[in-house]
């Protein structure tokens, strides 16, 4: 994969050196080169584009306006079927997330090695179950479907329902006897264990906000006040959740805990125990939330920077990065963080090296908004890496915070759209993607 990439990387040099040999022949009037002739006429075009600033001035409508939606994708929350309309809402809509089932794969994968690895130690009462407990981030969310059925799924315990892995919370299950949960048999080491999923729950604070680590931390103290002896793993849909569980109880009681996004402090704490994460490359994720508007206002192709390397060098390579044209989405790509690699993801708002030059186009404005302020993901990983992104892409970014249940709060907050050249969205619920767009419609 290195190789590759640094072989792409020469072959973008040698040709961006060729483009500025050919151009600086043009300059010199003496080549009739077809070549060269596309590149000073492509060079002149961006130059006006600069002078001019006409990409995104008062005569572009707002529902015209470059929009990103990122980290909540918009879809159907009960059916997860993508909401069309919303990415194709302009020529200039994309989606940036990350792809859900490579990393729920791995997440899974990453515990399942675990159990394997340690299967001298990992049951604690010797009973020849292995015993999990599963906190889920967000029902109607298809990132957090993804993940639990990544976990059933790797682990062995996945019941499917026309033709889908069921993705309910079970509540408590520890007589192996649910319908949504099924009880697995593995063979490891020449002995026969049985894995139980004994208890899953939609961490949901009772004022509405999912993903909720407060709401976590309270459900592993009742788990393991009525069973934490048959508890021998903890899995989380996210780091914010697995974090509260492990500082709650799993860290003092020296058991695995894995979640999802490579948080730094979780990120640190697998020096203490915590079993792992998944990074989801929140680097790639935040940098294309923001180029996919830069190109879209200075008017270039949207592989700028992307695929394709801009004039101060950026570029990404295709194994950190997807673009499904069909949804009109970026995915970036996941790596499992243990304790055999954690060191490389201690700090997780690090700018990605490879696209972390300062680029040279006019400043534009861009709202953002958060939904919410107190996610530990959103707020402790991705804004302060978009953050430094938007200076490097030359973008003044104003930040809203929402609270995680009122998408109303939010959608207020959007009350001048004119003031903005483009739009960055982050939704309460993955439905409600309509409620923004009727507003840059008007
Ligand atoms: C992250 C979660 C976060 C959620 C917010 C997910 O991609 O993994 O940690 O709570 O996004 O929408």
């Amino acid at each position: 994969m290195k190789g590759e990439t640094d072989m792409k990387k020469k072959t973008i040099a040698l040709f961006l050196a060729a483009m500025m040999a050919a151009s600086m022949a043009a300059c010199g009037s003496s080549s009739d080169s077809s070549d060269s002739a596309a590149a000073s006429s492509a060079a002149a075009e961006s130059t006006e584009a600069e002078e001019t600033g006409d990409t995104a001035s008062g005569d572009v409508t707002n529902a015209e306006k470059p929009l990103v939606w990122f980290n909540r994708q918009p879809s159907n929350s009960s059916t997860g079927e993508l909401d069309m309309s919303a990415l194709s809402f302009n020529d200039d809509t994309y989606y940036v997330g990350f792809d859900a089932n490579q990393g729920a794969e791995l997440q899974g994968q990453m515990v399942m090695d675990y159990i394997e690895a340690n299967i001298d130690s990992i049951d604690q009462n010797g009973d020849g179950v292995i015993g999990y407990v599963l906190a889920i981030g967000d029902i109607g969310h298809n990132d957090s479907i993804a993940r639990t059925r990544g976990v059933r799924s790797a682990l062995g315990t996945a019941v499917e329902k026309d033709g889908a892995i069921v993705s309910d919370p079970i509540g408590t299950n520890t007589d192996g006897s649910s319908d949504i949960v099924q009880d697995a048999e593995v063979e490891i080491g020449g002995k026969t264990y049985t894995i139980r999923e004994l208890a899953s729950q939609e961490m949901k604070n009772s004022a509405g906000a999912t993903w909720d680590a407060a709401t976590a931390g309270n459900a592993i103290g009742t788990w393991s006040a009525s069973f934490g002896d048959e508890i021998d793993v903890v899995v989380s849909n996210n780091d914010g959740m697995g974090m509260s569980m492990f500082n709650a109880w799993s860290k003092e009681n020296e058991i695995p805990t894995f979640g999802y996004d490579a948080n730094s402090d979780a990120v640190a704490a697998i020096a203490e125990g915590y079993g792992g994460t998944i990074s989801q490359h929140a680097d790639v994720q935040a940098y294309l939330t923001l180029r996919v508007l830069r190109n879209a206002l200075d008017g270039v192709d949207v592989d700028t920077g992307i695929g394709t390397a801009d004039d101060a060098g950026n570029v990404l390579s295709d194994d950190v990065y997807k673009y499904v044209e069909d949804e009109r989405s970026y995915y970036a790509l996941n790596a499992a963080v243990t304790a055999d690699n954690y060191e490389e993801f201690t700090d997780s708002t690090a700018v990605y090296e490879p696209v972390s030059n300062q680029v040279d186009s006019e400043t534009k404005s861009v709202w953002l908004d958060i939904y919410n302020a107190s996610d530990n993901f959103l707020s402790s990983t991705y804004q302060p890496l978009l953050e430094k992104y938007d200076d490097l892409l030359n973008l003044d970014v104003e930040y809203i915070g929402g609270d995680g249940q009122t998408e109303s709060n939010i959608t207020n907050r959007l009350g001048n759209p004119d003031q903005y050249d483009a739009y960055a969205i982050n939704m309460v619920k993955t439905d409600n993607a309509a409620s923004y767009t009727a507003i840059l419609s008007q």
